[in-house]
């Protein structure tokens, strides 16, 4: 059933895990991450972002949320359908008007007040109805940027604790993603996670903790990255790269047996989401 992203959040606050957060890519993928979730009762925060909109299945965007706020409400366990890296207010208010149950508003890379004003704008009109927000201090980026590659040039981007105890507070922001050395894509290798830092975060911030990144990351340094007060993990590459590399052999090989594809990504999306259920301690939490 749908809930909204503070509900799933204050359960795992509770609970001490996190919850998973998998961007989809398309209706069957929106079911496939649905349906290993349920299997392993664990609470689930589908996420959506714009670049994927060209691959809305009907003529309608709005048509196209309503339908899978509808396929969330047939499982029974806790979901929320959150858009990820909102960029605009727009964009957020789109959201919220088409149904989504919490949306991220990403000002991460403007100037801290603009960031504070536009995190505001978008809690006041998310709240109104009855949608938690999330927002970004500190900057997490991409592993193209290769800023995790080396300690000294990965700092200039991390969160700082006392501007995100400041942040949490003048917004009302339900959660705060925070940049402590995960990047988003493909790493070289494992990152530096700054434990330290989360740990020092974690005790100001009064909200939950988000990591955005988290493909590739380490399950060691996951559990203690959710020990340490993440609530939130983002998931992307872990699961698409290897679902697109087994789709490409398969066409390649195959290419009128479109059920087999269609499979392949089922397989890969449900073996490694049962991971991430695992490592973050969400299994049964649903
Ligand atoms: P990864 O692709 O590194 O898992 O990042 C996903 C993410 O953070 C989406 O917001």
């Amino acid at each position: 059933m749908l809930v909204t992203l503070s509900e799933i959040l204050n359960k795992a606050e509770q609970g001490n895990y996190a919850v998973i957060a998998p961007d989809f890519t398309s209706m069957a993928s929106v079911r496939f991450q649905l349906e290993a979730a349920e299997q392993f009762k664990a609470p689930l925060i589908l996420s959506y972002v714009k670049h994927i909109e060209p691959l809305c299945p009907v003529r309608s965007w709005k048509k196209w949320i309503s339908i899978i706020r509808e396929e969330c409400e047939l499982y029974d366990i806790d979901i929320c359908l959150h858009l990820d890296h909102g960029t605009s207010v727009d964009e957020c208010r789109q959201a919220v008007d088409a149904g989504f149950t919490g949306v991220m508003i990403d000002a991460s890379t403007k100037p801290f007040s603009e960031n504070v004003a536009v995190t505001s704008k978008v809690v006041e009109f998310a709240h109104a109805a009855g949608v938690s927000v999330e927002a970004e201090i500190g900057h997490v980026g991409t592993a193209a940027e290769g800023t995790y590659l080396t300690e000294d040039s990965a700092r200039s981007h991390l969160t700082q604790p006392d501007q995100a105890e400041i942040f949490a507070r003048q917004t009302g922001t339900n959660c705060l993603a925070v940049a402590v050395g995960t990047v988003h894509g493909e790493y070289a290798g494992e990152p530096h996670i700054d434990f330290d830092l989360l740990a020092e975060i974690n005790q100001l911030v009064s909200v939950p903790l988000v990591m955005h990144g988290g493909s590739g990351t380490g399950d060691k340094n996951i559990e203690q990255a959710v020990a340490l007060g993440i609530r939130k993990v983002n998931v992307f590459s872990d699961w698409i790269v290897p679902a697109q590399r087994e789709t490409a052999r398969l066409i390649t090989e195959k290419p009128k047996d479109i059920a087999r594809v269609a499979t392949a990504q089922q397989i890969v999306i449900h073996d490694i989401l049962a991971h991430w259920f695992q490592i973050s301690g969400s299994v049964n939490k649903g």
